[in-house]
């Protein structure tokens, strides 16, 4: 009669959905978006009770989530961090309550790394090496041409600004061709990317031969902005950029973006899967990095049909 008890009482645990809490940036990218739609319906499919909060591009507001994920006791709590610093003390009180947290997209910066259990996402130092390594490839084939760069940062202290900036610099270092000769944040955002450049032109106007953006958004802002200043994006100013949306797919088709760095946002299926193997005691990898391409604008039509975000 106890195996019995014991074997309904197992039977009905097991039954039991798995509860996750998940803090996400905010809705500030066709990339953000993608990544939202993509953990709703891999939680929807795996039978995942998800417990979604969005922070507006607020660190508090993740902080604030995650407790309120820890009063629930949740089963697991993932977040993409808005930045990579301050957050010992909230991950800290998650450990204390034995609640595994599961990091996506982006990375934080903490001493313990016991304090997570795995982060899923890009390598964002690898895509700006691959924006820079297009750039100069593009140099190459144009001998004795010195290149301006303007740079639109993502977000301050975002663990994708930080590294996307120091992969791209670390290829471009000590090539004589290509010089940063303004940086700025777009905070990712197609408002912000077209008003910064509004600056850069006014600034620099004609000087400017490259932008070089930390993702498609800001891009197809600073567009507008080159296009609304008389000159032409992609020909005049050439774009190189990152994520892969299909927005940016649109514009290199139209001739206005040059090249774009894929950063795929569809993690949730991978999320779902490391969740239930975190919560079953399996053993996950501490890092598990997406895999990703280059698309240049000579190969966007033809890729544009299997696009999926
Ligand atoms: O963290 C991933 C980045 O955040 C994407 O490149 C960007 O579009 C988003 O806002």
């Amino acid at each position: 009669i106890a195996l019995a008890g014991s074997s309904a009482a197992f039977n009905a645990l097991a039954a039991k959905p798995l509860v996750m809490g998940f803090s996400q940036v905010g809705a500030e990218s066709e990339w953000r978006t993608a990544n939202t739609v993509s953990i709703k319906d891999a939680a929807k499919k795996a039978g995942v009770n998800l417990k979604f909060a969005d922070a507006q591009q607020r660190q508090e507001n993740q902080v604030k989530a995650i407790r309120s994920f820890i009063a629930q006791r949740v089963d697991v709590i993932a977040f993409s961090p808005v930045v990579e610093s301050g957050w010992d003390t909230v991950l800290r009180e998650a450990k204390a309550a034995k609640i595994p947290v599961i990091l996506t997209d982006r990375d934080v910066n903490v001493t313990d790394r016991s304090l997570v259990v795995t982060m899923i996402g890009s390598d964002f130092v690898e895509e700006g090496r691959r924006a820079a390594r297009w750039l100069v490839d593009y140099a190459k084939k144009n001998p004795g041409k010195n290149l301006n760069i303007v740079e639109l940062q993502g977000t301050v202290g975002s663990a994708p600004a930080i590294d996307r900036k120091a992969g791209f610099e670390e290829i471009i270092k000590g090539n004589p061709q290509l010089k940063i000769i303004r940086t700025q944040t777009g905070e990712f955002t197609r408002a912000k990317g077209k008003e910064v450049m509004e600056a850069f032109l006014k600034a620099d106007g004609k000087n400017i031969n490259v932008l070089y953006a930390h993702n498609d958004d800001m891009a197809i802002g600073a567009i507008q902005a080159i296009e609304e200043a008389g000159m032409k994006p992609g020909k005049d100013i050439v774009i190189v950029s990152i994520d892969g949306v299909k927005g940016a797919f649109e514009a290199m088709m139209q001739g206005k973006l040059n090249v774009t760095v894929e950063c795929s946002p569809l993690l949730g299926p991978q999320l779902m899967q490391v969740a239930k193997d975190v919560v079953a005691g399996k053993p996950v990898p501490k890092r598990i990095v997406t895999q990703e391409s280059v698309f240049p604008a000579e190969v966007a039509a033809k890729e544009f049909p299997n696009r999926k975000y």
